[in-house]
């Protein structure tokens, strides 16, 4: 009698948790990926390539696959207007692959910057997402642009790790690479999260994205043998620290305050970071590859979290006629948000008063 009211309060659990489950931070069930004889009732699963196709996959490509769920829904990393993208969680969004200028530098009208600079080109076929045009390799590494995908990024069997990202050790894409560095530390927000990216709700970036992203980018960005390039992954000191706890926008210098001085725009890494953080950085914090970029793409060249050619933020999306990035400080003088570290701004003279 009590196994019996057991396994009933059992079945209940099961029909009470989210019906919307399916990696669960592990592998999902095969089938959800994949097809072993591409039929079913005597009709092709993917009616497209009737052959099937590589990896016995439902879908074209793997990207194809994954975006069989989360181009439009579930995270929406994706959408068919870039010029109105979905809700923002953390990564960017590859909607702006399909964007036909995003320059906003001066005469930026006249000299389109193709959507593929917007950041990583996802080979898509089935979506309309092809190769980068200029790159052929990861700068700084050899990873292949002609295969970058989702999976090149994320262990489609899932890993339990941030995000499902692979990490040291780890072969991806069926032996394309093995990544050296593990997976960053880090905590998202939930890909049902309604609200979207906020000072006070946004990913906490806690440690080692910066040599992640090294997995494929190399030392890029660190001052190894001499090179003078902006460091990632290097402690911001005491000084700068104070000069983002204080910066509080172009107009407001000095009117921040440690206590609510975190700007989603330009995070930082720290191990004590949560979700709903909105404290500044201390001494021992670290700049990283995502205080400036983006991991998917933005309607800015480069994955830039802001757009780095413009002079005031506002200026953003004019020439191009692409998505605005939001001016987080929502001010006409606001300049490049480079200053929240720098406070380069300092000495402008402000021109609508
Ligand atoms: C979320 C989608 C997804 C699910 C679920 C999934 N796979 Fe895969 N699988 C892929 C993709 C995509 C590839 C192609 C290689 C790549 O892109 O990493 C692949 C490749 C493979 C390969 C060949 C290459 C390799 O990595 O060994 C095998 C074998 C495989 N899957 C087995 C399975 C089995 C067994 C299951 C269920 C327990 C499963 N997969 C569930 C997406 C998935
Ligand atoms: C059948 C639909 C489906 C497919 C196909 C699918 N996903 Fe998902 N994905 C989901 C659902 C549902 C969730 C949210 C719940 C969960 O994690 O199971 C999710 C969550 C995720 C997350 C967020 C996990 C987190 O930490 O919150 C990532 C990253 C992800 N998927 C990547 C992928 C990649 C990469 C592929 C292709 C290899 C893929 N998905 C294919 C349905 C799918
Ligand atoms: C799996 C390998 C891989 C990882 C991991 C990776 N990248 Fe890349 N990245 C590439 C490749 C390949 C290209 C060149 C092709 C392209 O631009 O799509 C590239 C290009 C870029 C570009 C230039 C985009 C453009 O269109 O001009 C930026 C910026 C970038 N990566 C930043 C990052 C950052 C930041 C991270 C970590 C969050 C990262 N990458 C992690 C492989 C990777
Ligand atoms: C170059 C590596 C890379 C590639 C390629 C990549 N991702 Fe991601 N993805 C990441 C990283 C890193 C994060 C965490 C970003 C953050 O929070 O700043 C992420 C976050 C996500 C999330 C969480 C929601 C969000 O917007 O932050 C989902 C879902 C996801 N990726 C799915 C995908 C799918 C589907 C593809 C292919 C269409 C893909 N990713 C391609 C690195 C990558
Ligand atoms: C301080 C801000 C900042 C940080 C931190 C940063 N970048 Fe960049 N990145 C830029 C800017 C700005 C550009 C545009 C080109 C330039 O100014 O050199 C760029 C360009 C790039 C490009 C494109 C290069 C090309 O040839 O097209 C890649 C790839 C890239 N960054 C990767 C990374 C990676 C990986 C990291 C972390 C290891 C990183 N960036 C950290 C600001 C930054
Ligand atoms: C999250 C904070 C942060 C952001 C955002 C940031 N920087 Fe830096 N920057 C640093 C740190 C930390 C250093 C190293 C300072 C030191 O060693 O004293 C640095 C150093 C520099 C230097 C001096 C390099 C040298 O070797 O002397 C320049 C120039 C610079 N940054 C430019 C930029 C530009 C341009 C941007 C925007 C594209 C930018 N920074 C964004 C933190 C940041």
């Amino acid at each position: 009698m009590r196994k019996a009211f057991l396994i009933v309060l059992g079945l209940c659990f099961a029909a009470a948790s989210p019906v919307l489950a399916f990696h669960d931070a592990g592998v999902a069930h095969c089938n959800g990926c994949h097809t072993m004889h591409n039929s079913e009732d005597g009709v092709a699963i993917d009616p497209d390539n009737p052959n099937g196709n590589p990896w016995l996959l439902v879908d074209e490509s793997p990207s194809d696959v994954c975006l069989g769920c989360h181009a439009t829904r579930l995270g929406a990393v994706f959408g068919d207007d870039p010029v109105n993208p979905p809700l923002l969680l953390g990564a960017g969004n590859f909607t702006y692959l399909l964007e036909d200028n995003i320059n906003d530098g001066h005469n930026g009208a006249n000299n389109p910057i193709p959507g593929y600079k917007a950041g990583h080109s996802i080979v898509a076929p089935g979506h309309g997402l092809a190769a980068d045009g200029t790159l052929t390799a990861a700068p700084g590494g050899d990873f292949p642009a002609s295969v970058l995908g989702c999976t090149s990024c994320h262990d489609p069997h899932g890993t339990e790790d941030f995000r499902m990202l692979y990490g040291a050790g780890r072969v991806v894409q069926d032996g394309v690479a093995t990544f050296d560095n593990p997976a960053p530390t880090a905590d998202g927000l939930s890909i049902f999260d309604g609200t979207g990216e906020t000072n006070d709700n946004h990913t906490a970036y806690q440690s080692g994205m910066s040599a992640w992203c090294a997995n494929c980018h190399g030392d890029f960005h660190q001052q190894a043998d001499g090179r003078l390039i902006h460091q990632s992954g290097q402690i911001l000191g005491g000084t700068i620290a104070t000069v983002y706890d204080l910066y509080n926008g172009t107009a407001s210098i000095q009117g921040g305050n440690h206590a609510t001085a975190y700007l989603a725009a330009v995070p930082f890494e720290d191990p004590s970071m949560t979700t709903d953080g909105t404290e500044g950085p201390v001494a021992s914090s670290q700049v990283s590859c995502v205080s400036c970029h983006r991991a998917h793409a933005t309607s800015a060249p480069n994955a830039g979290r802001w757009d780095f050619s413009v002079t005031l933020l506002d200026e953003d999306g004019l020439e191009s006629g692409s998505y605005a990035i939001p001016n987080p400080y929502g001010d006409d003088d606001q300049r490049s948000l480079c200053n929240k570290c720098h406070k380069k701004d300092e000495f402008d003279h402000l021109m609508t008063p």
